[in-house]
């Protein structure tokens, strides 16, 4: 099994420490620093902010007041005036940073781009322009969905300019779920690409956004961009659809970015959760980009001839504060690449390192174990010797993993940052500072400096060292998000209620269980509510069932996450047929395919196993964690008795 478990964790005794030249050299240099550092900022939030707001970014006008703290909503900056594009592009211009790569963009096909800050400066000013001609003003929310191409990099700094908040929909999703975010966010233009490649295939995009605005479901967009990626025929709707490369060649160079409020929205990034629709989930300007800015700048311990990749997808929230708006804000070079390690060139992420000597590199553990599936033998045979530091992020990397990246990628002489933080929380949030606190394989390891995490019972209580518990934050932090898009109540009862307030104290619920051992160390366990994670993606099962039953032939379906080698978890699903309708393989094709087209290709379930019935409390609630134990194949655990009726169980044992 992949996932760690309480009992390989708590024999996990290696410990790595940086070198001694590593630490020398490093912004945070010796556990003592971090340890001063973190006391500091734990005695004063506010101030330990302030501070590094001042020195690090650009402010067209100081706040008037560092947190306005009003549980469990934060206003950080209050009254201050910057813009995060600004802080990416403009102050870099009157550097010799001007003339450095900003981004360095490799295509599938082999095609690459290097756009210097001086020019991704001057493209992001024109599209900003093309933007404004075409309506969009100040607040109006800009929907992006496209390959990863610079062009989507340009896009959400061209909307943060303009103080349009973007909200990026991760490629792969479908045109339903296209749809239902456009709608939610109510975007007034939609930028987008012909297609893009993947796996040696042209996979296409604007036809997926036709289809999502056909018969005028989403209102309120006026007009479509359309990156010419893949040359692909594409129907354009006059009027409607617009070339990005016609509009851009007749537009100014000239946008002075927009003096945004400290707490304007920034974007909205829409993720899944344990109940209803995804929700989106609401970041503002000054907070983010001071936090995303110092996470990157100490935790990668960035230094200015780095060459720095991570291979998320700007889709997620990975790509935007550790691709675009983190190692930008910092004056980084960050590169960008538009495909995956796949059977015609396994070795790809390896030749991307030697081709720009990448010192940074910061991937998910289910690549790291597809990795481990393909030898070590491609790896061995390309040079890696410009590797500083390697980063983890988004599941927990079981020590395997962790010893195997540490050796065969980094040589034994990078350090491990393995990052544990969310779409909610903007930037990492536990981590280790590579020069200063000794790794230990499959541990996030300390907080950031700042940030008051923890691990406590449901009633908010401190559990003792290798107790489990809930990973919760005790304080807000800049980055933290403001709300659910359009939906206060839902952000308060998700994330502030799961754990009661007590004294007035409100606790952040990650939904995350952990534990903290002996040396302060946090062991991430993974979620405790109805979100699973395939392949590193965030997926809720109420999602994934609510477009089961979207199916005609479905009366019921109940989904769980299987343990899977590869991916972390596989969708597992369970489903009762209405009366009607006969099981078949058939039917499961088509159920699978009918959850691609709902939501996605990463959605699609792994398995289908038709019931008679789900099993349920006396109260009418499917039990799920008998129906983890049935799809992983162990014995159903726990006490059966508060089930309405027992034979249910040994039918779905038994089941097809
Ligand atoms: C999981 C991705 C263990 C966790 C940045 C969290 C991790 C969810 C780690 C957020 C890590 C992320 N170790 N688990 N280093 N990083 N997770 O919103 O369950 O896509 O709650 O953000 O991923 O997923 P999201």
């Amino acid at each position: 099994m992949s996932q760690p478990t309480i009992e390989s964790i708590l024999q996990e005794k290696r410990q790595f420490e940086p070198s001694p030249e590593f630490s020398q050299a490093a912004r945070i240099g010796s556990l003592e620093a971090y340890e001063e550092l973190y006391r500091k900022a734990a005695q004063d939030p506010a101030a330990f902010w302030a501070e590094l707001a001042e020195q690090e970014l650009y402010w067209f006008k100081k706040w008037d007041q560092v947190l306005d703290w009003q549980p469990p909503f934060a206003k950080w900056f209050v009254g201050g005036k910057t813009n995060i594009s600004y802080n990416c592009l403009d102050r870099h211009l009157t550097t010799w940073r001007r003339n450095k790569a900003a981004l360095i963009w490799e295509g599938e096909p082999g095609d690459s781009r290097t756009l210097t800050y001086a020019q991704l400066h001057r493209e992001v000013c024109q599209i900003a322009n093309v933007l404004k001609d075409l309506g969009v003003k100040k607040g109006d929310r800009v929907g992006i969905y496209m390959p990863m191409v610079p062009e989507a990099a340009i896009a959400m700094l061209a909307c943060a300019r303009i103080g349009a908040p973007h909200t990026v929909i991760f490629g792969g999703f479908s045109a339903e779920a296209l749809k239902d975010r456009l709608q939610d966010a109510e975007a007034k233009l939609v930028i987008t690409a012909d297609g893009g490649f993947r796996k040696d295939k042209v996979v296409s995009l604007k036809p997926a956004v036709d289809q999502a605005l056909a018969d005028n479901a989403v209102p309120s967009v006026e007009n479509v961009l359309v990156v010419q990626r893949t040359k692909a025929a594409i129907e354009m709707v006059s009027g409607r659809d617009h070339w990005w490369h016609e509009l851009q060649a007749g537009a100014s160079a000239d946008c002075p970015a927009e003096e945004m409020d400290s707490e304007d929205m920034l974007f909205i990034l829409y993720t899944s959760g344990t109940t209803g629709k995804p929700k989106g989930v609401v970041h503002t300007t000054a907070g983010y980009n001071l936090y995303t800015h110092m996470t990157y700048q100490w935790t990668f311990d960035a230094k200015d001839t780095d060459v720095y990749w991570c291979t998320a997808d700007v889709g997620w929230i990975t790509g935007h504060s550790y691709i675009v708006y983190g190692p930008l804000s910092n004056g980084a070079t960050s590169l960008m690449y538009e495909g995956v390690p796949r059977p015609s060139n396994p070795g790809c992420f390896w030749d991307v390192i030697e081709k720009y000597g990448v010192n940074i590199f910061y991937t998910a553990p289910t690549a790291i174990r597809a990795f481990i599936k393909m030898g070590e033998e491609i790896p061995n045979s390309r040079d890696l010797s410009s590797l500083r530091i390697l980063g983890t992020v988004g599941e927990p990397i079981n020590p395997e993993a962790w010893m195997w990246y540490h050796r065969v990628i980094g040589g034994g002489r990078c350090p491990i940052v393995d990052t544990w933080w969310q779409t909610e929380t903007g930037g990492f949030m536990i981590t280790p500072l590579p020069g200063a606190i000794p790794t230990k394989p499959g541990s996030a390891t300390k907080p950031f400096p700042g940030i008051l995490a923890d691990v406590v019972d449901l009633e908010g209580n401190s559990v003792g060292a290798n107790e489990g518990g809930y990973l919760v934050v005790r304080h807000p932090w800049p980055s933290m998000m403001r709300t659910v898009y359009g939906n206060d109540e839902r952000y308060r009862r998700t994330y502030w209620e799961h754990i009661p307030p007590q004294n007035g104290q409100y606790l952040y619920f990650a939904g995350d269980g952990a534990r903290k051992d002996e040396d302060g160390y946090f062991w991430v366990m993974g979620r405790v509510d109805d979100v699973i994670s395939v392949s590193g993606h965030r997926l809720g099962t109420m999602e994934i069932e609510s477009a089961l039953v979207s199916h005609p032939a479905v009366a019921e379906a109940a989904v769980v996450g299987r343990p899977d080698d590869l991916k972390g978890e596989e969708v597992f699903a369970f489903v009762t047929l209405e009366g009607h309708f006969e099981p078949s393989d058939d039917l499961k094709t088509e159920l699978k395919q009918h959850v691609v087209n709902e939501i996605g290709a990463i959605a699609r379930p792994g398995e289908i196993r038709f019931a008679e019935a789900l099993p349920k409390t006396r109260s009418g609630k499917i039990i799920r964690r008998f129906l983890r134990n049935l799809a992983s194949g162990e014995s159903v655990a726990g006490d059966a008795s508060t089930m309405e009726d027992q034979s249910v169980l040994e039918k779905l044992r038994q089941g097809s």
